[in-house]
């Protein structure tokens, strides 16, 4: 851990590799459930990540048993619809959707409800063979309320996202790996997704980040929009240093050195 590193109650930051990220959720007990003081941190945490110009690439993970069993039950139990509108927790997801560095979701275990949801929310998955994924808000009276009707149906389509959130049935990794849902499993699922980091770390800066930027808008735009808006981000790209970089050292038959300028 870097010396500037906070410490944090219900999250652990790790740096276990060159330009990698790590923010670990921490309440096993509760199967690191999302109540509002872990969402603030992790957000905090990544954030810092963000401004960070030592990290390329973050990992969200929590432990073999639990990636996140969902938002906190026992927390929400007691609230209001208005306290769950405009408590600082709602905003967190917005603030998640802020953050310009790849994200990839490291799933082993349950990853349900909210954590289901903070996995899709991330831009890749790499799971473990136990990883079970599924939104059984169905099964407490309510649906998903952080982007699982939306990112769930987009990542597998309509029929299966209909019978997990209708009916609450989680699907295993291999399910997910066949419906698109992750990237891919491995018994050594942390350490592949570390490795998975460490190589876009590695990768230009702010291309990276204009190629998140552009992913993400098709999920948002109409074809032609989206691909107007992909031209404006590459058409950027040509007043970086490190777009010449890049070409001149093809050129030369050599290694790029980025800048991230
Ligand atoms: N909230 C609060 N506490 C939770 C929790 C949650 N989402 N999930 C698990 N826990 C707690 C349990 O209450 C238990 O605590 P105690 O030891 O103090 O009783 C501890 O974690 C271990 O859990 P279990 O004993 O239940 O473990 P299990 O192995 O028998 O079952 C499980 C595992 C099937 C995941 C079960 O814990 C479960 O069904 N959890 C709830 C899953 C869920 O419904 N998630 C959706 C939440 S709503 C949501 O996320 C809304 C949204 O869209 C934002």
């Amino acid at each position: 851990m870097a010396t500037d590193d906070k410490i944090y109650e219900n999250v652990i930051v790790e740096r276990p590799a060159d330009g990698v990220g790590v923010v670990r959720l921490n309440r096993p007990k509760a199967l690191n459930a999302l109540n509002g003081p872990l969402m603030l941190e992790l957000l905090t945490a990544l954030e810092a990540f963000d401004q960070d110009a030592s990290i390329g690439c973050l990992v969200i993970t929590g432990d073999d048993r639990a990636f996140a069993a969902g938002a906190d039950i026992k927390e929400m139990a007691g609230l209001s619809a208005v306290e769950m509108l405009t408590r600082e927790t709602t905003s967190a997801w917005d603030r998640l959707r802020a953050i310009h560095k790849p994200i990839i979701a490291a799933v082993s275990g349950w990853c349900l409800g909210g954590g289901c949801e903070l996995a899709l929310a991330c831009d890749m998955i790499v799971a473990s063979e136990t990883a079970k994924f599924g939104q059984p808000e169905i099964t407490i009276g309510v649906i998903p309320g952080a982007g699982g009707t939306q990112r769930f149906t987009r990542a597998v389509g309509k029929a299966i996202a209909m019978e997990v959130i209708l009916n609450g049935r989680n699907l295993t990794a291999d399910e997910a790996a066949r419906f698109g849902l992750v990237n891919r499993v491995s018994a050594d699922y942390y350490n592949e997704a570390i490795k998975l980091a460490g190589e876009i770390a590695k990768r230009a800066p702010i291309a990276v980040r204009l190629a998140k930027d552009a992913i993400n808008k098709a999920d948002e735009l109409a074809l032609a929009e989206g691909i107007n808006y992909e031209r404006r981000n590459f058409h950027f790209l040509f007043a970086t240093e490190d777009r010449k970089e890049g070409m001149d050292a093809f050129i030369g038959k050599r290694d790029p050195n980025w800048k991230g300028a």
